[in-house]
């Protein structure tokens, strides 16, 4: 699938690391920066990538910054975004089978690289259970 995949100074060397995660399980990825450890706005690139999902461009998107909090606070002021920030993979999972998530938030200062690359791995391979679930992500509109 494509995935849109975005990080601020905080999360660029975790952005690596999830990159090579993504290309493992063969997922296209559309990178939307930054690309430098230089001070960024995190919002620009939360906007960035949940726009992509959004306008179905992308079917998935991962943010990275320092907590993850910030991107995502404002990955979800998008409407259709539905942003979850998980650090460990019962909640990567969970937000998949329960909350249908299309956008990841990791936080480079908060996760260690290894346990990073398996909470990617298990979001990206969990599928969506539908049922009572779908009606109540509906309810968010
Ligand atoms: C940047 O210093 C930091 O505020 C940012 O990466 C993120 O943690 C915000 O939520």
């Amino acid at each position: 699938m494509k995935v849109a995949i975005g990080c601020d100074h905080g999360g660029l060397d975790l952005k690596d690391i999830v990159k090579s995660v993504l290309k493992e399980l063969g997922h296209e990825i559309d990178d939307q920066g930054c690309n430098s450890s230089e001070s960024v706005d995190y919002p620009n690139f939360a906007k960035a990538v949940s726009l992509l999902v959004k306008d179905g461009k992308c079917e998935r998107g991962i943010l990275i910054c320092g907590t993850g909090i910030g991107m995502s606070m404002a990955a979800n002021r998008i409407p259709g975004i539905r942003a979850a920030l998980c650090h460990e993979m019962f909640s990567a999972r969970m937000s998949r089978e329960h909350n249908d998530a299309n956008v990841l938030c990791l936080g480079a200062r908060v996760i260690g690289q290894g346990l990073a690359a398996e909470t990617v791995r298990t979001w990206m391979t969990t599928d969506f259970a539908g049922g009572r679930h779908q009606r109540r992500i509906e309810m968010f509109k």
